[in-house]
């Protein structure tokens, strides 16, 4: 049976960064996200009894040794649950290019947990997908469930599950995507995972984060948008800031990334209302009503530190697109 799923990938507002368990990827903090439908991963899995080892194509390349050992353990891990041995023959295409230091784990890991868990004959509920998604990368546990999600950070692999808060037509907002830099990022998120505990900052990072949780879940239910975009801005750099401060230090901002990050903060002071968040990398994702996308993508165009603009507005989870017997 060849089973393909399509996952989408997601912006988090507030940050999964360290993990609790990193066998596991239990986070010290619960994290808010919403998926994006312009940027997602679509694979397809067949395990096949001729296969004498695992084949794992992407992008239409065949993986590198790196990729394809985070591949063929999530695989393995699928292989245990379902009870089977035959190996896997996976193809995942991106749809947006790997040098634009767009992270491929979330949308990756969710469509190849539906994906796989299909193809080797089980039937798992959605929230049994966003722990076998989380056990890839934590982030691509908040890429199953539909529109904004919450990952509940729990104690252990049954409690720390993902699920949706709102439905993705909920709120007319929009991720607009500022590639600035081309290339691949330099410390993996896994990496800088590790290195938090480093940071003197990181204690009182987690002991703000249950009031920060509520008041942004409040700010989205009411769908005010300047709250909820004060908070998702404080946390881009509160999470930043403690990367900056691990040990050794984890810098993904480039000169681009500031130059973007003050330009929001000039229109927004003259009235053009956006909020700015980055993940872990030189990216910036521009947060603002569905209004206002049209001109903010304007002006980006005009700014010669951009190199592209993709922008995402809310979509449903990872699904299943087709089973071939
Ligand atoms: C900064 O989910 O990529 O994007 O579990 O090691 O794959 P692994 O980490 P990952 O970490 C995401 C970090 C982040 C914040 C976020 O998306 O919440």
């Amino acid at each position: 049976m060849k089973v393909t799923a399509i996952a989408p990938s997601n912006i988090a507002f507030i940050k999964f960064w360290g993990k609790r368990n990193s066998v596991l990827n239990i986070p010290y903090n619960n994290s808010i996200s919403m998926n994006l439908d312009s940027v997602s991963t679509t694979t397809s899995v067949e395990f096949l009894s001729e296969l004498i080892e695992d084949e794992v194509v992407i992008n239409d390349q065949a993986a590198s040794e790196k990729e394809k050992q985070r591949v063929v353990k999530h695989l393995q891990l699928i292989r245990e649950m379902a009870g089977i041995r035959l190996f896997a023959k996976v193809i995942s295409e991106n749809n947006f290019p790997k040098s634009a230091g767009i992270a491929s784990s979330a949308s990756g890991f969710a469509a190849l947990s539906v994906a796989g868990a299909r193809a080797a004959g089980m039937r798992l509920s959605p929230t049994a997908l966003t722990r076998l998604a989380r056990r890839g990368s934590g982030s691509a546990s908040r890429s199953i469930s539909n529109g904004f999600v919450e990952w509940i950070k729990g104690t252990s692999d049954a409690t720390s599950v993902a699920k949706s808060i709102h439905s993705p037509s909920h709120w007319a907002i929009a991720d607009v995507i500022v590639i600035t830099t081309l290339g691949e990022k330099q410390i993996s998120s896994t990496e800088g995972h590790d290195r938090v505990v480093s940071s003197p900052f990181y204690k009182a990072r987690i002991l703000g984060m249950p009031e920060k949780i509520r008041e942004i879940k409040s700010a989205i239910l009411k769908r005010n948008f300047t709250n909820f975009g004060n908070i998702l801005e404080e946390e881009a750099i509160n999470m930043h800031s403690v990367m900056m401060t691990s040990m050794p230090p984890v810098l993904y901002w480039s000169p681009q990334t500031v130059e973007v990050m003050r330009a929001v903060w000039d229109w927004r002071s003259a009235g053009l209302e956006s909020f700015f968040t980055m993940d872990a990398g030189p990216n910036v994702h521009i947060i603002c009503e569905e209004k206002n996308v049209q001109l903010i993508h304007q002006r980006l165009m005009n700014m010669s530190c951009v190199q592209k603009v993709l922008v995402g507005r809310p979509s449903v989870g990872a699904r299943v697109l087709e089973v071939e017997k």
